[in-house]
């Protein structure tokens, strides 16, 4: 049949990959090759974190996370780490009226205990405020690991078990699967990795069992919706085959 006779309903679901999800590499090194401080990296960072889910949302994506600080980043120097929190509360400060006027709900994944209380109020407060919007999901991957995230939530499975409420035999994937910080978002299809590294450094390991990985040699502050569809061109060519035989495209 000519393509412009397949209805809408049968149009394949793999055009655009439902969840994508981002480690924003690279901000430090696109500084030092300018001779600016990290923190202007950082600070362009959040100026492409702004253009992408601009673009994600017109592209049609569903779902984005955002590797925006790990749980391993506390090593760095105090005064980068103090950069990063004060990003993060600008950005909800100044973007999160933007966001929810745009119909973002706003997600967090990752770990709230130890951190300074304020930034935990603002983390509630975008989440609670943005909570009934339908458009793109934006999943701010915050003091997150995620060898922690699965040690969280083998916790809440003990707890369960040790409360008779669960028998040790019932533990499925599915109930892992559950017990994690946002278990209704669906695995992410596309991780993209920016400024060449090719590792995933801890970030969604349990959902990435069969996202397709793909890593662009461009440092995140100059990554922008051109980069984000050429990422999305590329998915598009990967055959998906979640373990079976039978070629799929999409999930
Ligand atoms: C990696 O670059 C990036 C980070 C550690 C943080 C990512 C944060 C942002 C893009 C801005 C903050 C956004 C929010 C919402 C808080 P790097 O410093 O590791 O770069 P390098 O490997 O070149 O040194």
């Amino acid at each position: 049949m000519p393509e412009a006779e397949v209805p809408q309903s049968a149009k394949p679901a793999y055009e655009v990959p439902r969840h994508v999800a981002i480690i924003m590499d690279g901000n430090g090194r696109w500084a030092a090759a300018r001779g600016l401080p990290r923190a202007e990296g950082h600070r362009r960072g959040v100026d492409a974190l702004r253009r992408t889910v601009r673009a994600a949302g017109e592209i049609g994506i569903g779902y984005v996370t955002i590797f925006s600080f790990s749980a391993e980043n506390w090593s760095r120097p105090a005064s980068e780490v103090h950069e990063l929190m004060g990003l993060l509360r600008r950005f909800i400060r100044n973007d999160l009226a933007e966001l929810h006027q745009s119909n973002v709900r706003v997600r967090i994944i990752g770990e709230r205990e130890g951190l300074d209380p304020d930034i935990g109020r603002l983390l509630v407060e975008a989440e609670d405020l943005t909570h009934n919007n339908s458009g793109l999901t934006l999943v701010v991957a915050f003091n997150y690991g995620s060898r922690q995230e699965i040690a969280r939530a083998a916790q809440r499975i003990a707890r369960e078990v040790a409360q008779g409420r669960l028998p040790p035999a019932d533990i499925t994937m599915e109930t892992v699967g559950h017990f994690l910080d946002a278990p209704d978002v669906p695995d992410p299809d596309l991780i993209i990795r920016t400024s060449g590294e090719q590792r995933l450094s801890n970030f969604l390991l349990w959902q990435a069992a069969y996202s397709e990985l793909v890593f662009v040699p461009t440092y995140w502050p100059d990554f922008d919706r051109s980069a984000l569809e050429s990422a999305i061109r590329e998915y598009q060519q990967r055959e998906r085959r979640f373990g079976g035989l039978v070629a799929k495209t999409g999930s």
